[in-house]
């Protein structure tokens, strides 16, 4: 975790509010084919994680479809999830499937480049298992952590992100990319990213929309810090983080900053 995520103060942070889901939608897939273009022209290659959940399925068919899709050189993006439901991949619950649905199946993506979590494995293993993908693919020497591009994230009515839930144990793990992560409020496991992984990227942006975001939204931006309560609070990167809301969302927002 960075310094400034450890001290708990904000780190360069951008809050951009839309009218609309859609026009939020299409400054998050906008945001996409700018970051792919300046990391494949920079590296070669676009390191990218996809949030879970149903907001994102808005902007994931602005990047499937033209004029968004042809932006996109797709044979040189790495793709990964930040959390994953402990489900099987055909499941209507998983984060994979809603990705293929509304994205991956319509762009020219190689299969090998797709880097599922696999939830339908032991938790413990299956995270574990990922965390050496990640490390795989990155190409990392031993205890230095990959950097992200992009890791996109949203948040729940309840401040939770990733699959970081209030009061969950993976809130405090730092040792780790990848972890599984009980849930009592769900009475289910996940799998996610945890803090160390996600404060490492060059940008972490949420796509936040809806009114019942909007408390939540109110107290992670404006409130007191409580990240056990309000875990989008810990994510604080060492590059850049961008909250994409539409007005709904920001609606208890007293500053923009
Ligand atoms: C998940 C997500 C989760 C999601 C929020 C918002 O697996 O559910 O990763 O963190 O982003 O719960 O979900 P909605 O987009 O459905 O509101």
């Amino acid at each position: 975790m960075n310094a400034s995520a450890a001290s708990g103060a904000p780190t360069h942070r951008v809050v951009r509010v839309f009218p609309d889901a859609r026009a939020t939608a299409q400054a998050a897939a906008e945001l996409f084919v700018a970051r792919a273009a300046d990391a494949q022209a920079r590296r070669g290659v676009f390191h990218v994680a996809l949030s879970g959940g149903s907001t994102p399925r808005l902007f994931h068919a602005m990047l499937a479809a033209s004029p968004l899709r042809d932006q996109v050189d797709w044979s040189r993006i790495q793709v990964f999830w930040g959390d994953e439901r402990c489900v099987p991949p055909d499941h209507p619950d998983s984060n994979y499937l809603m990705a293929r649905e509304t994205l991956l199946d319509a762009v020219p993506i190689p299969p090998e480049r797709i880097h599922r979590m696999r939830g339908e494995e032991d938790p413990a293993s299956a995270a574990s298992a990922y965390e050496d993908e990640l490390r795989a693919v990155f190409a990392t020497a031993p205890g230095e952590t990959p950097r992200f591009d992009l890791i996109y994230t949203g948040m729940g009515p309840d401040g939770h992100t990733l699959s970081l839930f209030p009061h969950t144990a993976a809130l405090s793990v730092t040792d780790r990319l990848v972890v599984a992560n009980y849930v009592p409020q769900l009475n289910a496991s996940r799998i996610t990213f945890t803090t160390t992984l996600a404060n490492h990227a060059a940008l972490v942006a949420f796509v936040v929309t809806g009114a019942d975001k909007a408390p939540a939204l109110a107290q992670v931006l404006e409130g007191p810090r409580d990240p056990r309560r309000y875990p989008s609070q810990l994510i604080a990167p060492a590059g850049e983080l961008l909250f994409l809301l539409d007005q709904l969302a920001a609606a208890q927002l007293t500053h923009i900053a």
